[in-house]
């Protein structure tokens, strides 16, 4: 093998820049050529493909988001698109793809590397946690991060105020970033797609923090269960309880990659291409129990991703 490729796919998280940057020099360590693609699948058709150098990705494990531009393009799903996108990888001599993205990017990198002999390899960059195959995906800690620190900072006015809070985070249909900054924050309630909770029991535990002095709740709601104003209407309509809306945004998929994140995108893309010159494809890599691991793009689809429910029924008995 001598020459590979990178793209970066889907919702942007941060710590993809340090994966590229691993790719890449881990590619030039071992005597590949190594290019960006810019764009995502839509930037391959496109052939906006440029050759990086280990300079290219000087100063940038620091910086959120994607030097290579990401991109959502459903049209990779059609063959036809997909072909384009195989004549110009062959154009170019390129026999080795690492895609860092999430589930419907791995979705394309499986479909192409059904269809050509160029080698791809999957890196699970998405802030939602939600691949099979792996315990945390590249962006998930630094977006739980930036979520805690927000929940803080409501805290802080909910409490002068004595109001109740909803905070609504991303997540897809996945509830790990709303577990996890849920009890991290310290919320009364999670409501995650996982667990469907009834709101009467949102509502007993707004009442009964009433009942021991405590005058304001915090609700986190993941994305996947319903809206912030939603679930405001619902507990106005039904239960006659005051709730303030904060849907937290895109702020999550932004910032400063953490250091968990700069590491685990560090390891995983120099995994990635170790697993390229071992002769590897279609497989997604991972990190399990702290060991890398990689798994056929088929098994990561087969099974379906589940929050931790241990983890979740720990945070009922510490929200009382
Ligand atoms: O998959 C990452 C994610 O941020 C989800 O949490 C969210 O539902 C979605 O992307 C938002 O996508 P977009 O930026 O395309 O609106």
């Amino acid at each position: 093998m001598k020459k590979i490729a990178v793209l970066t796919s889907g919702g942007d998280a941060p710590g993809m820049n340090a994966a590229i940057r691993a790719v890449v020099r881990t590619a030039i360590y071992n005597g590949l050529e190594v290019y960006g693609i810019y764009g995502g699948y839509r930037g391959l058709i496109e052939g906006n493909i440029k050759e990086l150098k280990v300079g290219d990705v000087g100063n940038i494990i620091n910086r959120g988001g994607t030097f290579l531009f990401s991109a959502r393009l459903p049209e990779f799903a059609n063959p036809e698109v997909r072909k384009v996108a195989i004549q110009k990888l062959e154009e170019l001599g390129i026999e080795g793809l690492v895609v860092i993205g999430g589930d419907g990017s791995y979705r394309g990198a499986m479909a192409l590397s059904n269809e050509m002999s160029i080698k791809t390899i999957g890196v699970p960059g998405t802030i939602d946690n939600d691949i099979c195959g792996t315990d945390f995906t590249i962006g998930f800690d630094t977006a739980l991060n930036t979520i805690i620190d927000a929940i803080d900072k409501i805290r802080d006015t909910a409490s002068s105020h004595e109001r109740t809070f909803i905070i609504e985070v991303m997540g897809r249909n996945a509830g790990d970033l709303a577990l996890l900054a849920g009890i991290a924050g310290g919320s009364e309630s999670i409501l995650i797609p996982e667990k469907l909770e009834d709101i009467s029991e949102v509502i007993d535990r707004v009442h009964r923090a009433e009942a021991r002095g405590k005058k304001h709740s915090i609700i986190v709601l993941a994305e996947g269960v319903m809206s912030a104003p939603e679930l405001a209407k619902i507990m106005k309509e039904k239960y006659n309880e005051d709730a303030h809306c904060t849907i937290l945004g895109h702020i999550q998929r932004g910032g400063r990659p953490s250091a968990m994140d700069r590491v685990l995108a560090s390891r995983l893309g120099n995994y990635a291409v170790q697993l390229l010159l071992a002769g590897e494809s279609g497989r997604a890599v991972g990190i399990q129990n702290n060991r890398l691991v990689s798994t056929k793009f088929e098994d990561v689809f087969e099974d379906e991703h589940t929050v931790d429910l241990e983890v979740y029924e720990a945070s009922k008995q510490l929200s009382i």
